[in-house]
């Protein structure tokens, strides 16, 4: 049998209301798109907050021109909804109004792996919203690096040689490769800046089998113009050999800081729901992970199972609570607003222009001081 692809494409193509949730008929819409064609072994339409997710599994490998054309047309056949409902942001994320054979750098997010379907194939896609790329940083490395989340890595003689992560530096879009264990501080001097680096896969390096990959574009510096953060996907294949679904899932137990939240230019709390709750609301907020697991099984996607829908995710939620009602007490300062080149926009370039005769050189004063003396 050919190998299986699984394809995760998404899109905001408009938001209900505001930012916060896509609206049945957008769904309804996308559903019938995905029933309409031969391409695909099987797919699951769902969102996190504002985003359309479709996942697909075929036979025809990553980058698939007919595929993206797929879900383009998906998209788009969803905005024509988005803007008769007239939708906060209808077609926000489609960038230009031609395809050219792969949705990659026009908008919508990708993440998609090639593999041979072993004999139990269970695989988690962590979906999120009103965030970045860089947010998976974190939790890829405890899952497949970290042995205090991981047993795994100690006890499991599969996983015992460690993983290779593909880290891509997105401001000079170059890519590198690190081995863990044994370049665990290398890798760290660069994934602890998820602004930037960000993990895009990571192989086994006992089979070389491919075992996680995300989305790693950056919509707003493709876009060159405010179009919404890069809200981002994952997916994660589990168990033999690979990190078992619960140490998949671990890392969310504990919510970190991300970069996002209200108008892409907060940090705050990534908070693990149910894909019933991933409807951000307070200051569009706080930015929500949702994680379907499924059994692919011949290719077809036997799921999604909730994960987070589960009540062990309870003191994680009053957590991330906690933080956000800490976080939002600084109101416009730093932390929690982002630093300056890390917000999505910004007025400073015209209150700088404003003020810039008011602005007077320290230097020149003190001359002037000295002067006088
Ligand atoms: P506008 O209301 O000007 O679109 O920008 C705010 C926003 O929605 C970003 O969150
Ligand atoms: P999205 O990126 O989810 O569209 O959110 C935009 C935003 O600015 C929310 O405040
Ligand atoms: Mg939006
Ligand atoms: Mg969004």
């Amino acid at each position: 049998m050919a190998k299986i692809t699984l394809s995760v494409i998404k899109a905001d193509i408009g938001g209900f209301v505001g930012h916060s949730s896509v609206h049945p008929r957008l769904l309804e819409r996308a559903k019938e798109c995905m029933s309409k064609t031969e391409l695909l072994e099987d797919y699951h339409v769902t969102h996190v907050g504002d985003d359309i997710n479709l996942v697909m599994t075929h036979r025809h490998g990553t980058d698939y021109e007919p595929v993206h054309k797929l879900a383009w047309e998906t998209f788009l056949s969803c905005t024509e909804v988005a803007k008769e409902l007239k939708l906060y942001g209808a077609g926000q994320d489609l960038l230009s109004d031609a395809f050219s054979g792969n949705v990659k750098g026009m908008g919508p997010g990708v993440a998609e792996m090639e593999f041979e379907e072993r004999k139990s194939e269970p695989v988690i896609t962590f979906m999120a919203d009103k965030t970045e790329p860089g947010a998976w940083n974190l939790p890829l490395y405890k899952i497949f690096a970290d042995p205090f989340n991981t047993i795994g890595l100690v006890i499991d003689p599969k996983m015992h040689a460690g993983f290779r992560f593909e880290v891509h530096d997105l401001k000079e879009n170059k890519r590198v490769f690190f081995d863990a264990p044994e370049e665990l501080y290398d890798l760290l001097i660069f994934i602890g800046a998820p602004g930037r680096y960000c993990i895009k896969s990571i192989y086994s390096k006992t089979t070389g089998d491919i075992a996680a990959v995300s989305t790693t574009q950056k919509l707003n510096m493709l876009a060159g113009r405010y179009v919404g953060k890069d809200d981002p996907v994952c997916i994660v294949r589990c168990q033999s050999g690979l990190p078992a679904v619960g140490e998949a899932l671990e890392p969310f137990a504990n919510p970190h800081l991300v970069s996002g939240w209200m108008r892409g230019s907060h940090s705050g709390p990534l908070m693990p729901v149910s894909q019933k709750q991933s409807n951000p609301t307070r200051f569009d907020g706080p930015p929500r992970v949702i994680g379907l697991g499924f059994q692919i099984a011949n290719g077809k996607l036997i799921g999604p199972q909730d994960f987070f829908a589960d009540p062990s995710y309870d003191l994680a939620r009053e957590k991330a609570n906690k933080l956000a009602n800490y976080l939002r007490s600084l109101g416009p300062f730093e932390p929690h607003r982002l630093h300056l080149d890390e917000m999505e926009y910004t007025t400073m370039p015209q209150v700088q222009e404003k003020l810039r005769d008011r602005f007077v050189s320290l230097e020149d004063d003190e001359a002037a001081v000295a002067k006088e003396e």
